[in-house]
């Protein structure tokens, strides 16, 4: 049972104007976290419930980071309001299936944007298990990177990308992807993590190399337990829930162009409520 510490924000940091780490105490969690799992929390008792890949657990410290990126009304309201010593209402997890860690002896793990702080514990987890691991991250200009230091600590070789090419390689990840790509001939897995449309991007790049590519989903959930649906997705032939058969899936199977309409759907919702909240 969670005692009343538990969900208390033991810390926070602030990496830009919209992306932010909070840092939450759950002895539990912490113990129980496998990388590729999220947890869906609730800052409210009536609040939304929204799903965050967790981006580090600290079994010592008991506790577990989430790094978010203000986008929506609840978001918003978590970077105004969370402090260290608040606490959240509500943090369920650990939810979906661990990411599949092990069997590759060279993997190119790529964050791009907010996909960025979900990819440290894979490539933590890929180097602990005796892969060669490299890192490519991705950020809009230099003074939004984060984690170089994490990263630098779990990876073999590190690619940092830019797009305004204010540090590390010009462009979005698929160039550092496509450098990792001539250079290695021995890769045996790429895992992306980011915006769709990065995630699609990283796919198209290593499909016409047979690479097997990994990518976590991030649709719209509720439940987060198989049970709504709201979090169906397009894989093959089929049809998957993300929360609980994923979020990780093969890229090259995955709809993606699917994926992005189904994110948009209750844009108009989402707009009333963030306008009624900052009213
Ligand atoms: Fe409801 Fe996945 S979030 S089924």
């Amino acid at each position: 049972q969670p005692t009343l510490s538990d969900f208390e924000i033991v810390d926070r940091r602030d990496f830009s104007d919209v992306t932010y780490l909070l840092e939450v105490r759950h002895p539990l969690m912490a113990k129980a976290a496998r990388p590729g799992q999220f947890v869906i929390v609730m800052l409210h008792e009536h609040g939304e419930r929204i799903p965050l890949t967790i981006a580090d657990f600290d079994r010592t410290r008991g506790t577990i980071t989430l790094v978010i990126q203000a986008v929506g009304k609840t978001t918003r309201e978590m970077q105004q309001v969370c402090r260290v010593g608040t606490t959240l209402h509500a943090l369920t997890g650990p939810m979906g299936e661990p990411s599949h860690i092990g069997a590759s002896r060279k993997v190119v793990c790529v964050g791009g944007g907010l996909g960025v702080a979900p990819v440290y514990p894979q490539a933590r987890a890929h180097r602990e298990a005796g892969a060669y691991v490299i890192g490519i991250v991705g950020f809009r200009s230099k003074d939004l990177v984060f984690w170089e230091d994490k990263f630098r600590a779990c990876c073999d070789e590190l690619i940092i990308c830019t797009d305004d090419g204010s540090v590390g390689l010009k462009g979005n990840v698929t160039v550092g992807l496509k450098q990792a790509i001539a250079t290695h001939a021995d890769i045996d897995e790429v895992v992306a993590i980011g915006p769709p449309i990065m995630m699609k991007a990283c796919a198209e790049t290593t499909r016409p190399h047979f690479l097997k590519t990994m990518v976590s989903l991030n649709p719209i959930m509720v439940d987060g337990t198989g049970m709504c649906g709201g979090c169906r997705v397009k894989v093959g032939d089929g049809i998957k829930f993300a929360c609980v058969d994923g979020p990780d899936f093969d890229g090259h199977q995955v709809d993606f162009d699917d994926l992005m309409v189904r994110l948009k759907r209750f844009a108009d919702q989402e707009r009333a409520a963030f306008e009624r909240w900052s009213e």
